[in-house]
């Protein structure tokens, strides 16, 4: 044809459109076809090796299984699949842990800061600890809520920033009790209470109230004294908190806009009391190494006492 003189000796597929237009039958490139080849057999091989083809009511398998130890403690093998990956990847990290939590069970409290390599895992794994537990409520870095949880990171402590304190306030939960006054006082006596209440941090309140409710702070009638101390500085074993160091979980004295504001958020304190600051126990829910970690995280998120 005379296609073939135009096209130099190249095959064609036989194929004629609009009198002139014909298909060229070159070979594949060589690079391709076996690039092409090799596909299939990645394909084959990948078959085999992982889960592929579904087959009735179940899937091909594949040949790769990942071995991790079940809830029984036995070794069992499962066919390749993400969730044994996540599985087993979690038991090796916990095992490589191990020995961290085994030195830090054996350590005593006040020797765990002069071990900078048991302190550093405590810092990395307490983060995660907390974050896991504890940081719903007591927020992220232990920053706390005014008026919902207690302030973890500073050094002030309703119940004991000792590690023995901690550890007993994370094992056991705290429940902070106060009662209302409402019904016990008048409310010029609240007034008078809420004005002392106020001047033992330096905040502005009015002199002569704040003197009448000094004398009530301390009468058997109020015996506000009886939980948070002669000097106002509270009790940690009962969790009354230390009125005169201008930290402030349930009234809200530093959100107040102004000089009434800062009042009226003391006054409802007094007037209602507190019964609502549940720290949930972890004894049992916690192992007593997660425990000690979070201890002495704590401990050190506060600065340590
Ligand atoms: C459901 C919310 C909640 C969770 C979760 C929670 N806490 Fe608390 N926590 C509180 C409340 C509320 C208080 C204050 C109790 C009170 O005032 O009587 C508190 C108090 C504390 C205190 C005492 C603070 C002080 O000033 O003495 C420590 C320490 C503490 N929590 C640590 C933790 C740790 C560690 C975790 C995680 C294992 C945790 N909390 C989880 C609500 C929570
Ligand atoms: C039975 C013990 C008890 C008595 C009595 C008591 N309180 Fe309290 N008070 C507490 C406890 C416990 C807390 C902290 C509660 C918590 O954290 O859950 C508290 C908290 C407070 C707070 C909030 C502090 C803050 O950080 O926001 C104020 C204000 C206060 N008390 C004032 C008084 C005054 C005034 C009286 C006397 C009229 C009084 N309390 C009587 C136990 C008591």
């Amino acid at each position: 044809m005379a296609d073939n003189v135009q096209n130099q000796g190249v095959q064609t597929t036989g194929h004629v459109w609009d009198g002139d237009l014909q298909e060229l039958n070159n070979p594949l490139p060589t690079w391709w076809t076996y690039s092409f080849y090799a596909t299939i057999v990645f394909a084959l091989v990948y078959w085999l090796i992982y889960p592929s083809w579904p087959m009735g009511s179940s899937f091909l398998k594949g040949f790769s299984g990942i071995t991790y130890t079940n809830v029984q403690g036995e070794e069992e093998q499962w066919h390749w699949n993400t969730r044994a990956k996540l599985l087993k990847e979690s038991q090796e990290a916990l095992a490589m842990q191990q020995p961290y939590y085994d030195r830090l069970m054996q350590t005593p409290y006040q020797q765990i800061s002069q071990d900078p390599e048991l302190m550093s895992f405590v810092v990395s794994a307490g983060k995660v600890a907390f974050s896991d537990n504890c940081a719903g409520c007591h927020q992220a870095g232990g920053a706390g809520k005014v008026g919902f949880f207690p302030n973890l990171a500073d050094d002030d402590w309703l119940y004991g920033g000792s590690f023995d304190a901690i550890q007993a306030t994370i094992t056991h939960g705290r429940r902070g009790y106060m009662p209302p006054y409402a019904e016990a006082l008048s409310p010029v006596q609240v007034d008078e209470l809420a004005n002392y209440v106020l001047s033992l941090s330096g905040e502005p309140a009015d002199g002569t109230k704040a003197a009448n409710g000094k004398a009530l702070f301390h009468s058997h009638a109020a015996a506000c004294f009886y939980c948070h101390g002669e000097n106002a500085k509270g009790r940690q074993d009962i969790g009354a908190a230390n009125l005169t160091d201008k930290v402030w979980l349930w009234a809200d004295v530093p959100g107040g806009q102004d000089g009434a504001a800062k009042l009226a958020a003391v006054k409802a304190v007094i007037n209602g009391g507190l019964n609502k600051g549940v720290m949930p126990a972890w004894e049992g829910r916690l192992s007593p190494e997660q425990i000690k970690l979070l201890t002495v995280y704590v401990h050190e998120l506060g600065g340590g006492k």
